[in-house]
Formats: structure tokens, sequence, C-alpha cells
């Protein structure tokens, strides 16, 4: 479990700095549409949130079962592995995607064919650090689930328990009053999300008559071809 949620906490971390990316308004002009977008929700979803859906699944798995967990060397292997897969895969595309290279597409046939007309050189060196990165990601995936339907097919060795680890403190912490109760926070809560949504709300109500502004055909802005 150790393995499982630090390497989902230190993929966050890229995923939250290139998430500042998407919501900056002026720089997601330029990521739009692209493989930076895959590239940045692979190291939020794909780290935290799948891995510790993956660590904590098997350790179910074992617990409710009474089964011990088969090659637990491998399943102890699986995030570390997987980190290393993600962080490969995002950077290419992250990559990729601020050099233009779009998502949603048959890159193969198309962009990296060079007996297509549509080649671009360009884009095969962050395409491929995508392609090495997914691989690592695959062979990860593929020995979690050894792991896991392994432990399926197992004996019983022990009674299904349900035991979750849990911390004791060390002695009595000094009460603080503020930490204490719910109260001050939902009040800060309140005021943040009043704050933020007042002004746009506040925008619609009062320009209920105001039109949106007329499409041109060349919006967003022309392709210019050399
Ligand atoms: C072996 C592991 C994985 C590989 C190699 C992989 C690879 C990719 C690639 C290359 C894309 C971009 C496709 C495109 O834009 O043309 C993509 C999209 C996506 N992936 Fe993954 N992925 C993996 C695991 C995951 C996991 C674990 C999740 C979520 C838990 C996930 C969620 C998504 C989503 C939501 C999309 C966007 C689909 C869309 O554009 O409609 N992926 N993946």
């Amino acid at each position: 479990m150790f393995g499982y949620l630090i390497n989902g906490l230190i993929l966050f971390i890229f995923g939250g700095l290139t998430g500042l990316v998407n919501a900056s308004y002026s720089l997601n002009n330029v990521v739009h549409n692209t493989s930076f977008i895959p590239g940045h929700f692979h190291l939020t979803v794909g780290g935290p949130v799948f891995l510790a859906i993956l660590g904590m699944s098997i350790f179910m798995l074992s617990q409710l079962t009474g089964k011990r967990i088969f090659a637990p060397v491998l399943n102890t292997i699986v995030p570390y592995l997987w980190t290393v897969g993600v962080l490969i895969f995002s950077a290419g595309l992250m990559y990729g995607g601020l050099i233009g290279e779009p998502r949603r597409t048959n890159m193969g046939l198309t962009y990296l064919n060079p007996s297509s007309e549509q080649f671009n050189p360009y884009w095969v060196v962050s395409s491929m650090l995508g392609l090495a990165g997914g691989g690592i990601m695959f062979t990860a995936g593929l020995l979690y689930f050894i792991s896991f339907f392994g432990t399926c097919l197992r004996k019983r060795s022990t009674e299904p328990v349900i035991d979750l680890p849990v911390s004791e403190t060390l002695h009595e912490e000094r009460r603080v009053p503020l930490l204490d109760s719910f109260k001050p926070w939902l009040a800060i809560m309140g005021l943040i999300i009043f704050l933020t949504y007042a002004p746009a709300i506040s925008d619609a109500l009062n320009n209920t008559n105001r039109k949106a502004p007329p499409y041109k055909p060349t919006d967003p802005a022309p392709v210019v071809r050399k």
C-alpha cells in the first residue's frame, strides 16, 4: 500500500503543476485539443486515483478472502514501474502537445507515416516517447493482473478479516479549538464559493439581452500554408 500511495502522490505533484497550464486562460489556448491534455491527465487519474484503487483492491481482496497475495514481489514493483512509465509517457505527450501534436488522432496512419503527405517529422520523437512509456505502463498493468488473479485462484490460508491499519497518537495533543470544529471552515468555504461565483452569476443575470459575438468563417485563425 505504501508503494501505491506514495507513487500516486509523487505523480500528482506533476499532475497539479501541469494542470496549472490547463487552468490558465491563455496557456489553455496553446494546448487545447493537443496531446498535452492526455499527457497531463494520466498524471492525475493515472496517478493517485488509479494507483490507490489498484493497491486497495488487492489489499481488500487478500483480507476479505483470507488468501495471501500471489507473487508479492511483482505486486510491490507494480506502482514503481507504473510511475516510471507514466512519467515517460506524459513527458512525451506533453512535449508533443506543446509543438502542436493533436490528441484523438491515428498518428500512425497520418502524421507519423513517412509515405503520407501529412507526415510531420517533429512529432516522431514525442510519439515514440509516448509509445515507450505506454509500453512500460502496460507491463506494470499486466504484472498487477497476474498478482490479482493469481490471488483469486489461491487457496484460503487464513480466516477472512478486514483489518485496516490505524495509527495511534503517542500522547494527548493540546486541543486547538479552531481545528476541533467544522463550523469555521464551512463558513470560510461558503465565503470563498460566494466570492468565486458571485461575479459570474451577477454578470449572467445583468446581461441577459446581450448576444454572443457573430461567428466569422476565419475564426479562430486561418491556416497559413507555406
Ligand atoms: C497502459 C496504460 C495506459 C495507456 C498506454 C494509455 C494511453 C492513452 C493514450 C495514448 C490516450 C490518448 C488517445 C488520444 O488522444 O488519441 C489515452 C486517453 C485516455 N486515457 Fe489512457 N492510457 C492508459 C491508462 C489509463 C488509465 C488507467 C486511465 C484512467 C483511470 C486512462 C484514462 C484515459 C482517458 C479518460 C483518456 C481520454 C480519452 C478521450 O480522449 O476520449 N488511461 N490513454
